[in-house]
Parts: C-alpha cells; structure tokens; sequence
C-alpha cells in the first residue's frame, strides 16, 4: 500500500528542500553568521525533525537532519582519549581495527602538572584525536570537586580545588574546540561519589555550592566557551540534574549565559516534564526510561521522543520549548561536524604520544627524598623491582573512560630499555591486586595468573631485595572495582591486597627503598618514614612507563605538586557522618539524601583551618634541584593588589617551581577558610636563574559568598597573601588591607 503523504507535507517538503537556483541556503553557507545558520535551519524543519534532534538515535549518537543534510551529532567518551567504537546500541565493543587511540594521562594527572599550557597541549592533542575518528562531542573534561578521597572517579577529576581544577579546565576545552569537537564538561554538579550515584541527593547549602562545586564549571563556560555540558546522575535541590531548573536554567543558561547545549548522562534522564522544561536538550541513554531494562525501539521511548512529541501535540509542551532545544543543538552542529573551518585532525601521532609522555611526567610528584632519587645503581649491580603496578597495563578499565590504546608503557618495560646490559633487572610481583584482562572486550594480551600464595609472593620479593642495590616498588591501585572505578567509591584510602606489610617488610632488608603509589586517589603512607623516597605516579596513559623513569633516572626534574591532601587516614577528613557520606535514607523521602555539612571545608581547607596534620599537603611536591624566594612584596593597584617575588634555582639542575598564593581573610563575619588558592604559576629555571613572579589580587579574589544576599562579598578587613610551594611551605605572608 502506497504511503500517502499528506498535502501540506509536501508542499513543505519542496520548499524547504534547498532550491536549486544554485545559491546555496544560508544554513549551508559556512561564512554565514552561526545564528543566520542555525535561523535558517530551523525554519526549514518539521517538529518531528526537531524532536528527532532531542534524544539518542543510538548508544553514542543524537539525530541529525537527514532531508537537510544536517548531520548527526556523534559523542564520543572519554577525557584520557577516544573510546574504541561500540556497537549501534550495545555497551559492546564493534571490534573494529582502526580505533586503538593515544591513551593520554588520566585527568588528575594533568591537574597535578600545574600546567596551563600543558593543559591546552593535552585538549588540542586529544580533540585532534576525537576529531580524525569523527566524533562531535567529547565527553570530557570531568571536574567533579575531590570531597571524599573515596570517589571512584577521582583519577577521573582535577583536585579538591575549584581555581586549579578551574584554571585547568580552560585550556583543555579551548584545546578540544579549537579542532572543531565540542568539550562536554562534566557532571554538572555537587556528583561526588559513586555509591548510589543515581539516587543520592545532594544537600547542599548555596555558599558551598557557589564557592566550591560551581567554579570550575563557571570558568569552563564563561572563560573556556564550552560548547556543551553533561548533566550528572545525582540529585540536587531535591530534582534530578540531568533536568534541574536551579542548576540548568537559573545558573547555567541564566546566570551563565550558556549557549550550548546540556547533555543527560546516559540514562540520567527521568522525567518527561521535567525533561522538557528544566534544560536538558539531548537525552542520551544507556536504556529507555534512564537506567532500567531496554524495550523494544527504545529510542523512541525516551522522555524526549514520544512523550514529547505527545506534549508538543497537546499542548502540555510549547514550539519556544523544542526550539530552544533545537537551536542549541544547531548551534552545536554548526560548531562541530558543520564547522565553518574544516578540521580533519589526526590520530596517534608521535606528537600525540610525546604530548602524553610529557604530561605524564610533569605530573610525577616527588613526595620525598632522602637523595636516593635520581636512581643510581652500580655498574653490573642489581635493580629489584617489586609489585604489580610495574607490570600490570593500566589504560584499560575504571569505566567508561576505558580506553583501548595503540601501545601501553609499562614501567618494566621501561626500566628494560634504560638498564639492560649495564644493571640487573629482576621484577617481583609481591602481591596479586586485580588478574583481569579483559575489559568489555579491550583485551591487554597480558597473563597475570599467579599460582604462588601471598605469603610465598611477599617473601620472595623480600629475599630477593636481600641481595638487591636498590629496590624500587611500585604499587597502588589499579582501576579494578573499588580501586579507583567508575560506579564503585573504595571503601578507605589504605592500600589495598596487603601492600604496607609488603612494603614494611622491603623497608627492613634495604637501605634503599623508593616507593612508586600509583593511583588516582589519596593513599595511606603509614611507611612513608621508613622508606627513602616515595614518588605519586598516576593512570599515565600510553607512555606511562616512560614518564615514570625519566623521573625516576632524572632524565626528567619532577615538577607536579598534588593536586589534592594525601591524608594520615580517613577518619581526619571532614566527613564525619552516615548523613554527610555517604548518604541517609529518611522516612517518606524516595530517595538517598546527602548532607554537605562540612560546607566548605573541603580538602586542604579543612585540614588547614582544623589544623589537622597530614601525611602530604595540597600543592606539595618535591624537585631534584632547590628553590629560593625572596624579595615578596605587595602594593596596592588601580585594580586590586599586585604582589611580587623572585624565585631563583638554587641547585645544579634545571627545574620547574609552581609558586602558589593563598588568600587568608584575617576577619570576618563567617568562618573562612585558613586560606584559599588564588593564584599559581609554574616557572623553568636553569641553575643559578632567577624569574620575577607576580599575581594581581582583585575584589573577587577576597570575596565569599553570601547566600542571603546571593552576591559574592569582599568585607573591608585585613588580608594576608600567603606566597609558597605548597600549601604547608609558606615562603612569604605579606598582609594588606581592604
Ligand atoms: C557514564 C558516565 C559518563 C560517560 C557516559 C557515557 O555513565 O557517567 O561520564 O560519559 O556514561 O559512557
């Protein structure tokens, strides 16, 4: 039976197709102004097409335009390197061949760089990447706040600082865009954990949230131009945030002036009103209705298809509400795949994987030294090297930031290529952590069956360092469930599969320790005092391996600072309560309720101001070479304040310092922190060289914000500028006033 098409269909069909009088429509025209394109678009669309544009068409890509030629918008995890492809509507991999991609340092990585140029090499190199395998939206950056040290998805994140996480984010997105790929910073907002993740809301009062859970996103819109946000699975203000009127519409659209377009997280989308009138513009999916089971031709079932289409019909839904929808997502469009300047990107290029070496190492953070560091073994002595981390690949797993990579590092390996001919190398594995070796089809080739017992594990590597010249281990975590894992928070910050006792043992037959902890996340160090140099190594992508001995030989200075407190033990951290961490169910309340009591005393702002001693403060790290401050000094600006210093390499090799400054608000009319990161920059010094560093101090930079008055408030007072090389490590208070 012929489908009759209705009349008025086809006559809007033949108008709006583009006429052939050779001048090509606006929309078409990639020197037309971004608004004229996406005006003209949207007048050539039927509803059904716009709502179309609304929701997933399959597992990682949203509707196009097809009679228009207006492509699909395909999204593309994750923020260490592009995802490989997965089937139209599965989780599984598509088994292609010609998606193993540079698997770059896992975000909290770059954070402890410090680096804001290092963070735009690491956007542009990584939206390149996005960009030659075709995908217009990457799902990435993440920039979650570091509360808990628990949150599985730490490695994921840049700290428990919103200004470095802020400064960082910047340039990454910029980086991403300047390929033609939109960043889609994620998860908006106060998502800081994994435990019940979609069903925990987020108390938390609007001086916390304005001062610690939304700046970084604040800066990655208004300063980086992010062209698209994720919402996150959780619930604030009692509404679920992949369609929250306060966060989407009142701030970020609102306050923010977003122009781009609010993604769900997959299945994060509950509600059909709410999906429609709270800003969310492209509900993407894990199954129909959010996270429940599939059924058939779900796509069509999700809140922003039928449903929609059912409440544009009867009025429940009005044209302005799909139209807002589809110009953003138009604009995305004309952004991305229909970018004005072509951009073909590249993929897995030696500059990409130097990039990520570079950054992989920059973030490396000498923790301590006694002078073991740089290694140095005898000619034709012998370097044991202990536990599975140095071994075990690491791109692979943590969730779906999953990564299958053209060549992974390992440190082994690496240690191979630098010693083998001049130095023994024998590696003991000390402990089994996790044996997978397959992660939703990414397999690593690796075997890491173990028959020995632990008890046979830890004395063999023991009587092996008995006869060793140096004994370097290297241990953590390893992204396996509840170690660093997306969906799973750990259940402490101590090391996991008997690692103190394993490392308290190599503490007692050698003299010359150094302990590598490879994680994502803050660990117990209860044999920090009996080792001789421990170094914090991260997820460092492909050339993880390499990064990590060119610290560990020198070749590279160490220069990262931490970009979160490594805590004595968690029970010194601010969460104290069921009710702050990790949540409460109450009597007639459907969901999971998470109180942020500690407001905002997170991270280094609480232990400071509690004055809680720590294992590693926030912002400390160590060099091969010393640096000496001098000459701080602070006056007064047409603008605010502008405060100086030298800085001078005092050691006999080349370095990098990322001088800190810290406000302290000497007094005022709430409780404040002991002080707060307001300033960094990362110096190059060669030996002997001196460099004249400054920061300008303005009114925000003094502010808190004050809720009843929903502004933020620099209250007249004294002031301290706090100059240092890490949070701990003031080198200079020079005191001012307002
Ligand atoms: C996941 C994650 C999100 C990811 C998305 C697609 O649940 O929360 O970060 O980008 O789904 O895989």
């Amino acid at each position: 039976m012929r489908t009759l098409i209705p009349s008025a269909m086809v006559a809007l069909t033949l108008f709006s197709c583009a006429p052939k009088t050779g001048r090509s429509p606006v929309y078409l025209n990639p020197s037309a102004p971004l608004e004229d394109r996406v005006e003209d678009a949207l007048s050539r669309m039927t509803l059904e097409e716009k709502v179309a544009m609304t929701h997933a068409q399959s597992k990682f890509s949203s509707a196009g335009v097809p009679r228009l030629g207006i492509p699909e918008l395909w999204h593309t995890d994750g923020p260490h390197g592009i995802r490989p492809e997965v089937l139209w509507d599965e989780w599984d991999q598509a088994g292609w061949t010609n998606d193993s991609c540079t698997a770059f340092p896992a975000l909290v990585n770059l954070a402890a760089t410090w680096d804001r140029e290092l963070s735009r090499l690491y956007g542009d190199c990584i939206g390149q990447e996005a960009r030659y395998r075709g995908k217009d939206i990457l799902l990435g950056p993440g920039i979650n706040m570091g509360r808990t040290p628990l949150n599985g998805r730490t490695f994921e994140y840049m700290g428990e600082d919103p200004y470095l996480a802020g400064e960082l984010v910047v340039p990454y997105v910029q980086g991403v865009q300047a390929n033609g790929v939109a960043a889609c910073v994620k998860h908006f907002a106060v998502n800081n954990q994994e435990t019940r993740r979609t069903a925990t809301n987020s108390v938390v009062d609007d001086r916390t949230l304005y001062e610690i859970y939304l700046p970084a996103f604040r800066k990655a819109v208004t300063e980086g131009g992010a062209w698209a946000i994720m919402g996150s699975y959780n619930l604030y203000n009692g509404q679920f945030n992949c369609h929250n009127k306060k966060l989407l519409c009142d701030i970020l659209k609102g306050e923010w002036g977003f122009d781009g377009v609010v993604v769900s997280d997959w299945g994060g989308c509950r509600d059909d009103d709410e999906a429609v009138s709270n800003g969310l513009d492209i509900e993407m999916g894990t199954w129909t209705n959010g996270l429940r089971g599939a059924a058939s031709d779900s796509y069509s079932n999700y809140h922003l298809a039928r449903p929609f289409l059912e409440r544009l019909r009867d009025g429940r839904a009005t044209a302005e509400q799909l139209d807002d929808k589809a110009r953003r997502i138009l604009r995305t469009v004309f952004r991305t795949a229909m970018s004005p300047e072509p951009h073909y990107g590249s993929f897995t290029s030696p500059e990409h994987f130097a990039a990520a070496r570079k950054i992989a190492a920059e973030g490396l953070v000498l923790l301590k030294n006694d002078g073991t560091l740089p290694l140095s073994v005898p000619e034709g002595g012998k370097l044991l090297v202990v536990g599975e981390n140095a071994y075990k690949m690491m791109v692979v797993g943590g969730g779906s930031s999953n990564l299958k990579t053209k060549y992974e590092v390992i440190p082994l390996d690496a240690l191979h290529e630098v010693y083998d001919g001049k130095v023994q190398v024998e590696w003991q594995r000390g402990y089994v952590g996790d044996v997978t070796t397959d992660y939703n089809k990414v397999v690593t080739g690796q075997d890491l069956s173990e028959s020995r017992s632990a008890a046979r594990l830890l004395e063999d590597a023991v009587s092996a360092a008995r006869e060793a010249d140096v004994v370097l281990y290297i241990g953590g975590l390893n992204k396996s469930a509840g170690q660093d894992n997306e969906g799973t928070d750990r259940a402490d910050i101590v090391l996991p599969y008997g690692q103190d006792a394993l490392i308290e043992a190599l503490a007692e037959v050698s003299s010359r320790l150094v302990v590598v902890n490879i994680s994502g996340s803050p660990v117990a160090m209860p044999w920090a005092d009996r080792v001789n140099a421990i170094v914090q190594g991260w997820y460092g992508g492909s050339e993880s391996g390499h990064a990590l001995v060119d610290v560990l030989t020198g070749a590279v200075n160490p220069s990262g600072k931490l970009p979160f407190t490594m805590p004595l033990s968690l029970s010194d951290g601010p969460l104290k309560t069921e009710r702050q961490y990790p949540g409460v169910k109450e009597e007639g309340k459907q969901w999971w309720q998470e109180y942020y009591d500690e407001g905002v005393f997170v991270g280094y702002r609480w232990y400071d101001t509690r004055q809680i001693p720590v294992q590693y403060p926030f912002g400390h790290g160590l060099s091969y070479t010393r640096f000496e401050y001098s000459d701080a000094s602070v006056k007064k600006a047409a603008d605010g304040w502008k405060v100086q210093l030298t800085v001078k390499n005092t050691g006999e090799v080349a370095g990098a310092e990322v001088v800190q400054l810290y406000i302290a608000d000497r007094e005022a009319s709430v409780e404040r922190p002991a002080k707060e990161l307001k300033g960094f920059e990362k110096v190059y010094l060669q030996p002997s060289e001196s460099r004249k560093v400054s920061f300008m101090i303005g009114r925000e930079d003094l502010s808190f914000f004050d809720a009843a008055r929903h502004a933020w408030v620099a209250e007249p007072g004294d002031f301290e500028a706090l100059v240092g090389s890490s949070s701990a490590d003031i080198r200079a208070r020079l005191e001012f006033k307002l």
